[in-house]
């Protein structure tokens, strides 16, 4: 990867000193599956994630820690293409690295690839009582457009919609550099659907 996120083909950019963002492979599973497990009390199988890996309208990034000799995973992001918008339909950081910057990081990349794509939108579900999730997501400048009841399957709970228009992406950046740690680390720690093509089938219209 040359610092640019829509180039598919090639591999890794360093990022900061510290982290470096890269495609998502079939290699890096293993410790996502492992992240995943430790993030969601419903974990996405591999199968989600090889979606996210193979198909045209899936995509995947991951942020690598550079202090480690081995590709070491501690942070990653999948999406969906769906016409004019790009759904986020998964993301999550390492819990020994949160609160330094990297989700924000993931969600600016995934906002540069969307502008990179000539989309309308990025839009993406979550949990109501995620707060550090919607605070990221309110912070960058996305907008609450809506609840979709009984989205969550294993509580039955209601998802918060949120939309950014990539016209106002400008005013959505933030400052702090990733790395830097903010504290401290918030309890809340909840999770999404695992996605699948049907919820991509299902989410919102409104072009
Ligand atoms: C949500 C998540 C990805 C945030 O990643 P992160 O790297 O810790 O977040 P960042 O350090 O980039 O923080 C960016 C902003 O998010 C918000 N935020 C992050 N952690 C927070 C916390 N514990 N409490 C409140 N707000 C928080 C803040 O607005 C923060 O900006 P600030 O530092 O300027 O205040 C991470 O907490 C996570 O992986 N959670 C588990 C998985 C999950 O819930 N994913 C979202 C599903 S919708």
């Amino acid at each position: 990867m040359d610092g640019n996120p829509d180039s598919r083909g090639s591999r890794t950019a360093n990022l900061t000193p510290c982290f470096a963002l890269s495609e998502m492979t079939e290699s890096d599973l293993d410790q996502i599956l492992i992240l995943e497990r430790e993030s969601f009390p419903t974990p996405w199988t591999r199968e989600g994630f090889l979606t996210a890996i193979r198909t045209d309208f899936g995509r995947g990034w991951v942020v690598l820690d550079r202090d480690r000799e081995e590709r070491s995973v501690v942070g990653y992001l999948c999406c969906w293409t769906r016409r004019g918008t790009i759904q986020v339909v998964n993301i999550c950081v390492a819990q020994s690295h949160r609160g330094r910057g990297l989700g924000r990081l993931l969600m600016q990349v995934v906002i540069s690839w969307a502008g990179i794509k000539n989309k309308k939108r990025v839009s993406l579900e979550v949990r109501p009582g995620n707060l550090p999730a919607i605070n990221l997501y309110q912070n960058l400048g996305f907008r609450h457009t809506g609840s979709r009841a009984g989205y969550y399957s294993d509580t039955g709970e209601e998802a918060f919609l949120y939309e950014l228009r990539l016209d106002k992406v400008a005013e959505s950046f933030s400052t702090r550099p990733p790395g830097s740690k903010r504290t401290p680390d918030g309890p809340d720690r909840t999770r999404d659907q695992p996605a699948t093509q049907k919820a991509v089938d299902d989410a919102p219209q409104g072009e």
